[in-house]
């Protein structure tokens, strides 16, 4: 098959990279200069593990290849994705469609032969009807089928949720689509990946759908987290208990500072406004996003309240800025919010992540940046792990407790046993466990 793929985005750069890799010919393309010559010279332009490699091996092998140019790189291809961004619309929270609405325009002025288009970027229920209305009203002799196939894979695991997804979700409306769409996804559908074909609003609706379960998952066991330390229960106990129900499951019920990142304070947004649109409001959502806003500060007041409730010129030290581990994202991270409530306490902030300081620069003012937890616990009254990388899993303690002023070990992400952190002299605090 012969792909496009128009945003070299997050999505967009893994699907392509992805179909390359399953034998596909495949062009990325993206208005970005800076990024296409970057990746034309092997550098990626975010940090996901195993991307370089693939795309060293696909470009070698003459199946991938980047470009700028949109227009030349849309004729006489079978499929066509547009995985540009779908940002939060500034005052009505809203997906803003403008960059997939131009991107559809421009392809439609371009495209040759029967082409099936398809978006690949989380779009509100409806925009499929749009993107094919605008399509033909640009071009009215384009042939063409636009099909909706949402994108489930999660950052830091992205090359590996794409190659083994649960499933592959398809809404179409024209029935050309079909045999392209199971040709594009064939090797995943040998390896047994159900490809579920429903109509296009179906489609689109099962991604917004799925991400606000999800999201409505973790915020659940938070608030259960809130309740276990105050009557004196075990929030990962509970969350085991009730997980081994196969109707409930046991992924997503880890107790934290709460979610962030570039998909659910999104789409949870979105769907929140589709509804009320169609005045068929979704008030278990609603209330997830206002009980995720309020936690992320509270857990700035967790962390004063560990330290005997004033933090006035004291220093504390973060490990973990990005919204979750293996990605350098800061987009809507917990960290953001509990270091300014630390900062409006009077903490001074010294903060170490393993890929994720450049971007934390630009969002967060007056913070120290160290380069080790080490480093960065030295003199400190506390110490908070925020996000649960890897490398914050064997800290060695002793060596903490002889850096920080104040041994508080704060872990927001219960990565450790109370009995082994307090065992060097902390005290310590975790999430929905008594007693720590
Ligand atoms: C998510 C969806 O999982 C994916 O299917 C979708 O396509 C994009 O959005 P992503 O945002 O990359 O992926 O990360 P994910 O691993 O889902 O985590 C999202 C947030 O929830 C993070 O802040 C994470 O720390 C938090 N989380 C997740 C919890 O607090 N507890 C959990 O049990 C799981």
């Amino acid at each position: 098959m012969k792909i496009t793929m128009i945003g070299a985005g997050y999505v967009g750069l893994v699907s392509g990279v992805c179909f390359s890799d399953f034998g596909h010919d495949v062009i990325c393309v993206d208005k970005d200069t800076a990024k296409i010559e970057a990746l034309e010279a092997g550098r990626m332009p975010i940090y996901e593990p195993g991307l370089q490699q693939i795309v060293a091996e696909n470009v070698r092998d003459g199946r991938l290849a980047f470009s700028t140019d949109l227009a030349e790189s849309v004729r006489d291809r079978d499929v066509i994705f547009i995985a540009v961004g779908t940002p939060s619309r500034r005052g009505d929270g809203h997906a803003d469609l403008s960059y997939v609405l131009d991107a559809a325009r421009q392809i439609a002025e371009h495209v040759t032969g029967f082409t099936v288009i398809v978006t690949k970027s989380t779009v509100p229920v409806g925009t499929g009807d749009e993107v094919e209305r605008i399509m033909r009203e640009a071009n009215p002799s384009a042939d063409i089928a636009v099909v909706s196939n949402p994108e489930f894979l999660r950052e830091g695991a992205a090359i590996d949720d794409f190659k083994r997804p649960d499933r592959i979700v398809i809404g179409l409306e024209d029935d050309r689509a079909r045999p392209v769409m199971s040709e594009v996804y064939r090797p995943l559908y040998l390896n047994h990946s159900p490809l579920l074909f429903t109509a296009r609003r179906t489609s689109e609706l099962i991604k917004y759908a799925g991400n606000a379960f999800l999201a409505m998952k973790i915020t659940y066991i938070n608030e259960i987290a809130d309740l276990c330390e105050k009557v004196g229960a075990n929030v990962q106990e509970v969350a085991r208990g009730i997980g081994l129900d196969g109707r409930i499951g046991a992924k997503f019920l880890h107790a934290g500072p709460g979610y962030g990142g570039s998909c659910f304070p999104k789409d949870t947004l979105a769907l929140v406004k589709t509804a009320q649109d169609y005045e068929s409001p979704i008030r278990l959502i609603e209330t997830t996003i206002a009980v995720n806003d309020t936690r992320k500060r509270a857990m700035g007041r967790k962390v004063i309240a560990a330290a005997g409730g004033d933090v006035r010129g004291r220093k504390v030290a973060i490990l973990g800025l990005t919204f979750k581990p293996n990605t350098d994202d800061m987009r809507d991270s917990p960290s953001i919010t509990i270091i300014q409530a630390l900062q409006d306490a009077g903490a001074l902030i010294t903060a170490y992540d393993p890929e994720g300081m450049d971007n934390a620069r630009k969002l967060l003012e007056d913070v120290t940046y160290a380069d080790s937890p080490y480093v960065a616990a030295q003199d400190a009254d506390a110490l908070v792990i925020v996000t649960e990388w890897n490398e914050f899993r064997a800290l060695n303690l002793a060596r903490l407790k002889a850096a920080m002023r104040t041994p508080l070990f704060v872990d927001m992400r219960n990565v450790y046993q109370v009995s082994e952190v307090t065992r060097h002299g902390f005290s310590y605090v975790g999430v929905g466990r008594a007693g720590g």
